[in-house]
């Protein structure tokens, strides 16, 4: 049986009916249509389903959506204004950081979640940073450049 749970989304407010068993993945894409959060593997391996709850990158395949409730959730679709993309989204495009884009938003939110905390991080502090997302196309060097250049 559904059941009604509130929260913010990218500062904005939602009440959403989920199943019991409904991840957060699921309720982000299929019941609200937030398509940029990404399902890969679905048990909390490649980090393409970040996104970031209460200031915590989280693994949002591995969240219940009922757990959400009265949580503050940020998404990839969160970050851009209408002063354009977020600069971490920018350094990426800038640095050749995004090939197949599967991981890019994950990736990007896990960098922001770091650079929210530590502004100019070393280079070991990036990919310890992001060393919960996976990807399979840049061998993440530009992704560390990008994360690296917005820092600075
Ligand atoms: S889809 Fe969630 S960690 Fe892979
Ligand atoms: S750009 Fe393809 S998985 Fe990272």
């Amino acid at each position: 049986m559904k059941r009604i749970i509130q929260l913010t989304i990218n500062d904005k407010e939602y009440e959403v009916a989920v199943e019991p068993n409904q991840t957060l993945t699921d309720m982000l894409r299929y019941e609200l249509g937030l398509t940029g959060t990404k399902k890969g593997c679905e048990v909390g391996d490649c980090g393409s389903c970040t996104v970031i709850m209460d200031g915590i990158p989280v693994n949002s395949c591995l969240v219940l959506a009922m757990q959400a409730n009265g949580r503050k959730i940020t998404t990839i679709e969160g970050l851009e204004t209408e002063k354009g993309m977020h600069p971490i989204q920018k350094a990426f495009v800038e640095k050749g950081a995004i090939q197949c884009g599967f991981c890019t938003p994950g990736m990007i939110l896990s960098s922001k979640s770091l650079l929210d905390k530590n502004p100019n991080p070393t280079e070991e502090e990036i990919r310890a940073g992001i060393s919960g997302n996976l990807c399979r196309c840049t061998g993440y060097q530009k992704i560390v450049d990008a994360v690296k250049s917005v820092g600075k």
